[in-house]
């Protein structure tokens, strides 16, 4: 914590208000909003009288319809052209899982192509209606990440550690060039969360705890993408709007959880998490998007205290603030296709993926009935136009036909980028530990790179990497990219040496040293979550690949690849030196540069990363003193020794997962599985074979790929039931506004004709139960199959998924015979359900 949130600071901000008399004389509110207390900022576009008539014209011209449409941004996987020619919705996204036409990777001339669909639509005037082109937004947030064959930067935790701003600038202007190439405008980006809480799943997207470094890389990021204010190359046809995200608070919530709850003071709020909005502001950034995080209990989407007074009052920002992923729809009392109170607080646009419809139908209504002022409407529709017209998306043409989009071969991907982004990689890596100055290597030696992470593009780019998790790729799904071990391979070979990559450290001939790369499996939001700081809890695989190398008299260097710091003590022990990678993204060969003398002996490239996050003592978040403080990094000239470090966690008692529910047949830590039999009797089913006392649910222990790692279920009357019980009641309402499902890996052997059924348990009288028999009578009988059960499905049968108590309860009538190995939740599954209607 960089702020302590003392008393005395709220006694202090407190008598401030009651001197400035704003806000209530020392009633300190935990949500009471003082404006004249936070910072301005200068909005940098001075009053421009033909740009407003512009806006005045268009807007006289437009009806109410039109009007609503400009508010609305609906997401490519729902909408069409054709919508967006009736609709005039003003916006679409492409979210992390969004590509054109459902395919699994997105090219630039597919995104060019399906670009033009929607502009000609928003254009087409056939309908009396007036032309307005869309702002088309995707999330381009280390490079254009959604675009196969694009150039992916180091994620922004490693940028941070390079406290190099100039060197933001130019990625920001890299990647802007790569996103206008494929016909796209808009980028979410960047993200200046200040993420205090390492457990945070979105720590890597915030460029630092450290909020002047945050406010320094705020503005360069931001001019980066979209031109300098007062220069020809404001928003031309090779930059991007940018988007300041998400306000406010969304790094400081509680426990790290993401979407969840800053409870800090208004001073921890103005001066920590704001950091970054004055100075992005004063850059010029076009769009803000509000955080589905709230603030001591209020939601950001629905507080217009900070949005309308905070943001666009005190910090004059002109520009437009765009929703979140439904974010609208958390507001209490609103749905994700109903939320008058968001527009009301000051959201301009709301991101409605996939409920732009009903969004549009509702808000339409509210703004004839007057439960949204049409004042509002026209402030928002006026902040909308102002930035196209900024942008300009109504001179620029076809998007396809634009300057950079007829050079998108060259662009994308381009030799510049890269070399920028390996320049990047450099910068970031941090050196922890380099006892006996085991590196810099000599490159003329035999070098074994081992490890998860040694070959393995994917893991090095971390989440929003091609899809939204970054997860199910291989090395070929990343053409023009360049793992770690094939970037140190290529200059052992050059410079003479012998390289060899094995992931598992099975070498042939004895290597002089190795290189174990490894780290963090890749995620994204809230599935990157954490309950402590530990790393791969339960899986020491890389912890003994190390010592084992080292067992066998190999110098190790270890090459960490991870979002965050975590608590990886044992590694650094085992290993002689080690090196903090971040997620260095498509250019592994970064690495090779610093690690790697040249061929002739010397040093090309000294370590300069600084940590920009501190390095954590324990897995305990709250600590006192961390192993290495904010600024910390070795160099080669620092001949230091680091001393063996504790080898205490501080973790006690793990914490039970909450995505993972029955493993090999068995519950995991934190549930247990209970029968219910027909007379209503529960029992817990302790061991492999277990029945209810009136024997109407028997359970024995069936083979699945191993040995009695899987049980089967046979119901003998009808009207009994099995339920995995949670100790703790988890919250899975986040998950269930996305497309996570509940994956259960079983066997038909026998179904009755009354059929199955699914529900969660949520307490007394909590929803209704999902119809399971004609899904499971498709299934082979007989054979193992991982069926997807949509967590939404639960919700939208009323289950209160913020308290899950029974993840999974399964109800079959007489006759049934069912095999179960697991049940998780996860994103893929073999056969996947629709929901019930
Ligand atoms: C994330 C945003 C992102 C948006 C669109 C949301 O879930 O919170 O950061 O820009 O999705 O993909
Ligand atoms: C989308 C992301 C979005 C997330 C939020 C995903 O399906 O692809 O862009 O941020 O859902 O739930």
């Amino acid at each position: 914590m960089l702020l302590s949130h003392t008393r005395s600071t709220l006694i202090a901000a407190a008598l401030a208000s009651a001197i400035c008399g704003s806000g209530p004389a020392l009633a300190v509110e935990s949500t009471t909003v003082h404006p004249g207390q936070w910072p301005r900022a200068t909005w940098p576009f001075p009053a421009d009288a033909t740009l407003e008539k512009r806006v005045a014209d268009l807007m006289a011209r437009m009806s109410v319809e039109e009007k609503v449409g400009q508010l609305i941004q609906a997401d490519i996987t729902t909408v069409t052209p054709d919508d967006v020619r009736k609709y005039r919705l003003g916006s679409i996204l492409a979210g992390g899982d969004s590509k054109p036409h459902g395919q699994r990777f997105a090219t630039p001339a597919q995104w060019k192509a399906l670009s033009d669909e929607f502009y000609r639509a928003a254009m087409d005037t056939s309908g009396g209606h007036v032309a307005i082109p869309l702002l088309f937004g995707i999330d381009a947030v280390h490079g254009h990440n959604d675009t196969r064959g694009a150039t992916l930067f180091p994620q922004n935790s490693a940028l941070g550690a390079a406290h190099d701003p100039a060197l933001i600038r130019e990625i920001g202007a890299a990647t802007a060039a790569e996103v206008r190439a494929t016909g796209i405008q808009w980028t979410f980006a960047p993200t200046i969360a200040v993420p205090q809480d390492l457990r945070w799943g979105r720590a890597y997207e915030g460029y630092s705890q450290d909020p002047k470094l945050v406010a320094e890389y705020a503005a360069a990021m931001v001019e980066g993408l979209q031109g300098k204010v007062g220069t020809p190359q404001f928003l031309d046809s090779s930059h991007v709007v940018a988007t300041a995200k998400h306000f406010l608070g969304d790094g400081g919530t509680k426990n790290g959880k993401d979407e969840g709850d800053t409870e800090v003071s208004e001073t921890v709020l103005r001066t920590l998490h704001a950091a970054g909005y004055p100075p992005a502001i004063d850059a010029g950034v076009q769009t803000v998007m509000a955080s589905f995080s709230s603030w001591n209990g209020v939601k950001m989407h629905g507080n217009k205290a900070l949005l309308t007074d905070v943001l666009k009052g005190r910090m004059d920002f002109q520009g437009f603030v765009v929703g979140d992923w439904n974010g609208h729809g958390q507001v209490p009392g609103c749905t994700k296709e109903d939320c008058p109170t968001s527009i009301n607080a000051g959201v301009d646009m709301l991101m409605a993926p996939d409920s732009w419809r009903g969004l549009y139908e509702h808000t339409l209504a509210e703004v004839k009935s007057g439960v949204i002022p049409m004042a509002r409407v026209d402030d928002a529709v006026a902040r909308i136009l102002r930035v196209k017209i900024r942008a300009g998306l109504f001179e620029a043409g076809l998007p396809s036909a634009q300057p950079l989009a007829s050079k998108a071969a060259d662009i994308v991907g381009s030799p510049a980028h890269r070399a920028l982004a390996r320049r990047a990689v450099r910068e970031s890596l941090v050196l922890l530990k380099n006892n006996d100055g085991l590196l810099p290597l000599d490159p003329r030696k035999h070098i074994l790179v081992a490890g998860n992470g040694a070959d393995n593009i994917s893991r090095q780019s971390g989440g929003w990497t091609l899809n939204w998790q970054g997860t199910g790729f291989k090395n070929e799904d990343f053409p023009g990219a360049q793992s770690i071990g094939a970037g140190i391979a290529e200059q052992v070979k050059a410079a003479g040496g012998v390289a060899e990559i094995a992931a598992d450290g099975h070498y042939t001939a004895k290597p002089d040293v190795a290189v174990v790369v490894f780290g963090e499996d890749p995620y994204a939001e809230f599935e990157g979550d954490l309950p402590n700081l530990l790393y791969h809890p339960g899986d020491d695989r890389d912890l003994a690949l190390i010592r084992r190398l080292r067992g066998d008299g190999i110098p190790v260097v270890a090459v960490f690849l991870s979002g965050r710091p975590l608590w990886v003590n044992r590694e650094m022990n085992a290993a002689d030196a080690f090196v903090a990678a971040w997620l260095p993204g498509s250019e592994g060969g970064g690495v090779a540069d610093v690690l790697l003398r040249t061929r002739d002996g010397r040093v090309a490239n000294d370590f300069r990363g600084r940590l920009a996050y501190a390095w954590p003592s324990t897995a305990v978040q709250d600590q006192g003193v961390p192993l290495f403080p904010l600024g910390h990094g070795l160099t080669y000239a620092d001949h230091q020794s680091l001393p063996r470090l504790p080898e205490e966690s501080g973790i006690t008692e793990a914490p039970a997962p909450t995505d993972n529910y029955v493993e090999h047949g068995k519950p995991v830590r934190g549930y247990t599985l209970m029968l219910t039999g027909a007379d209503g009797a529960a029992s817990a089913a302790e061991a492999a074979t277990s029945a209810t006392t009136d024997g109407s649910l028997r359970m024995t222990g069936v083979d699945y790929k191993a040995q009695e790692d899987a049980r089967q279920f046979v119901w003998n009357k009808e009207g009994a039931r099995l339920a995995i019980q949670a100790k703790t009641p988890l919250d899975l309402d986040r998950e269930a506004t996305s497309d996570t499902l509940l994956v259960v890996t079983l066997r038909v052997d026998a179904l009755a004709k009354t059929g199955a059924w699914a529900s969660m348990g949520c307490g007394k009288h909590c929803g209704g139960h999902i119809e399971l028999g004609a899904q499971l009578g498709k299934l082979k009988a007989g054979q193992w199959t991982r069926l997807g059960i949509p967590l939404r499905c639960f919700r939208a049968l009323g289950v209160d998924m913020h308290h899950i108590d029974q993840p999974l309860v399964l109800e079959a009538g007489k006759g049934t015979q069912l095999g179960i190995a697991s049940v998780a939740l996860g994103n893929q599954a073999d056969q996947t359900m629709d929901c019930p209607r």
